[in-house]
């Protein structure tokens, strides 16, 4: 019999979206209500309070909120959380809007009504303490610290309701697999101990040992991909799903893989996004998250084991799923096998390093990628891509 871990929280998933036949009578309502554009980070946030992968937050964090998960990595009612989930706008746009008032939340983009929220709270976040201890930078540069310094002024908070889901669920139909869901694949497949790998990138042999590792001590692996914004140069969904059933294929035991995505939008922040990691993936069922090399970082603002680490720093019953670290992976041509420091006694020439920058380069070159390093179907789909994609 199958037994997975608790949703995050203790009182069960907390999905935000409303039930469809009551949809349409409040988007009409939503109609005549001031509006807030949302950035594509914010609906995908939204995205997965709707679906309740951020079970048990029920809408944008408070300034109590705020400032304890920045400081304590806790909500004020003692339950852990690690990175702001907020809402933000210009001070116009919140010196228009009263306390409790509803208002509707748009995709910025798209112009689409995706939720509605009663507003409880407007407050001006310290933006340089938000990017000191979640991005351990302040440096423009970074992706994530850039874009919480482009964010408006004012956090506007409250609960939730969403009345949509966008388009991803009939952009990826086989992948847009909600906490409910999965949870009932699991089930029927009796799964109780099930890894997550998290990932944004086509699948390398460094990956597939990864998670080889994790089928070794669990009972399946969920490969559980980024459908959210990523930054330039990081390859789209479509080829990235592409290869990693390409993978599921011909390198995997029928049956003990589930690919899926989840909107959300990476915010590199390193060792703190590697506990939302664990704690989303918790509420999706999984008992535990790999976390390898300098897991959901960018550039070098963080060391390659800061996201192991910080796992050790949380409280007991903080968090249920735990991490399943493994050090850096390669394939080193003296045990001729893929291995890690770990178990690999060899000097680093013997190791194959290829980074993704340099992969990108030989690709579009049209150079060959050492089949200890990419397995030839996966290079295909890339090369492909690459092909037409030059400038990628
Ligand atoms: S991300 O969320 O960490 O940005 P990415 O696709 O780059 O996703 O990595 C997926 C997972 O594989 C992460 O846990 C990362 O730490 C791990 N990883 C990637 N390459 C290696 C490697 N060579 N050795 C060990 N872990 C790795």
């Amino acid at each position: 019999m199958s037994s997975l871990v608790d949703p995050h929280g203790g009182c069960g998933l907390v999905a935000l979206l409303i039930p469809a036949a009551e949809r349409p009578a409040e988007l009409e309502r939503a109609r005549s209500m001031k509006k807030v554009h949302m950035t594509s980070r914010e609906v995908s946030d939204v995205l997965m309070m709707a679906m309740g992968a951020y079970t048990p937050i029920d809408g944008f964090m408070d300034e109590g909120d705020w400032r304890g998960v920045c400081q304590a990595m806790k909500l004020v009612s003692g339950v852990f959380w690690p990175i702001p989930i907020t809402l933000s706008c210009d001070q116009d746009r919140a010196d228009g809007i009263d306390l409790e008032e509803e208002v509707a939340l748009l995709d910025g983009e798209s112009g689409e009504i995706i939720a509605m929220m009663e507003v409880t709270d407007k407050y001006t976040p310290d933006k340089t303490l938000e990017c000191e201890r979640i991005y351990k930078t302040t440096d423009p540069a970074h992706p994530g610290v850039e874009k919480v310094l482009q964010q408006g002024v004012v956090n506007l908070a409250g609960r939730v309701r969403c009345l949509s889901e966008g388009t991803y669920p009939d952009k990826y139909p086989g992948l847009y697999i909600r906490p409910a869901r999965a949870r009932a694949m699991f089930a029927e497949n009796g799964w109780s101990r099930v890894a997550a790998f998290q990932t944004r990138n086509p699948m390398q042999r460094a990956h597939e040992h990864l998670v080889k590792i994790a089928l070794e001590v669990t009972d399946g692996v969920f490969i559980h991909q980024v459908l959210g914004k990523l930054k330039p140069g990081d390859i789209p969904a479509q080829v990235r799903t592409e290869a990693i059933q390409a993978m599921i294929d011909h390198y995997f035991v029928a049956g003990t893989i589930i690919q899926a995505g989840y909107p959300i939008e990476m915010r590199y922040a390193g060792p703190r996004e590697a506990l939302l990691h664990a704690l989303i993936r918790q509420n999706y069922g999984c008992s535990h998250l790999i976390v390898g090399r300098d897991h959901a970082g960018v550039g070098d603002y963080y060391g390659p084991f800061d996201a192991h680490h910080i796992f050790d720093t949380l409280w007991d019953g903080a968090l249920v799923t735990r991490a399943l670290k493994i050090d850096i992976t390669f394939f080193c041509t003296a045990c001729y096998g893929m291995a890690t420091a770990k178990t690999c006694p060899h000097e680093d020439q013997q190791r194959i390093h290829i980074s993704g920058t340099q992969q990108r380069d030989m690709l579009s070159r049209g150079a060959d990628i050492p089949i200890e390093f990419s397995r030839p179907e996966v290079v295909k789909i890339l090369r492909n891509y690459y092909s037409g994609n030059p400038e990628e």
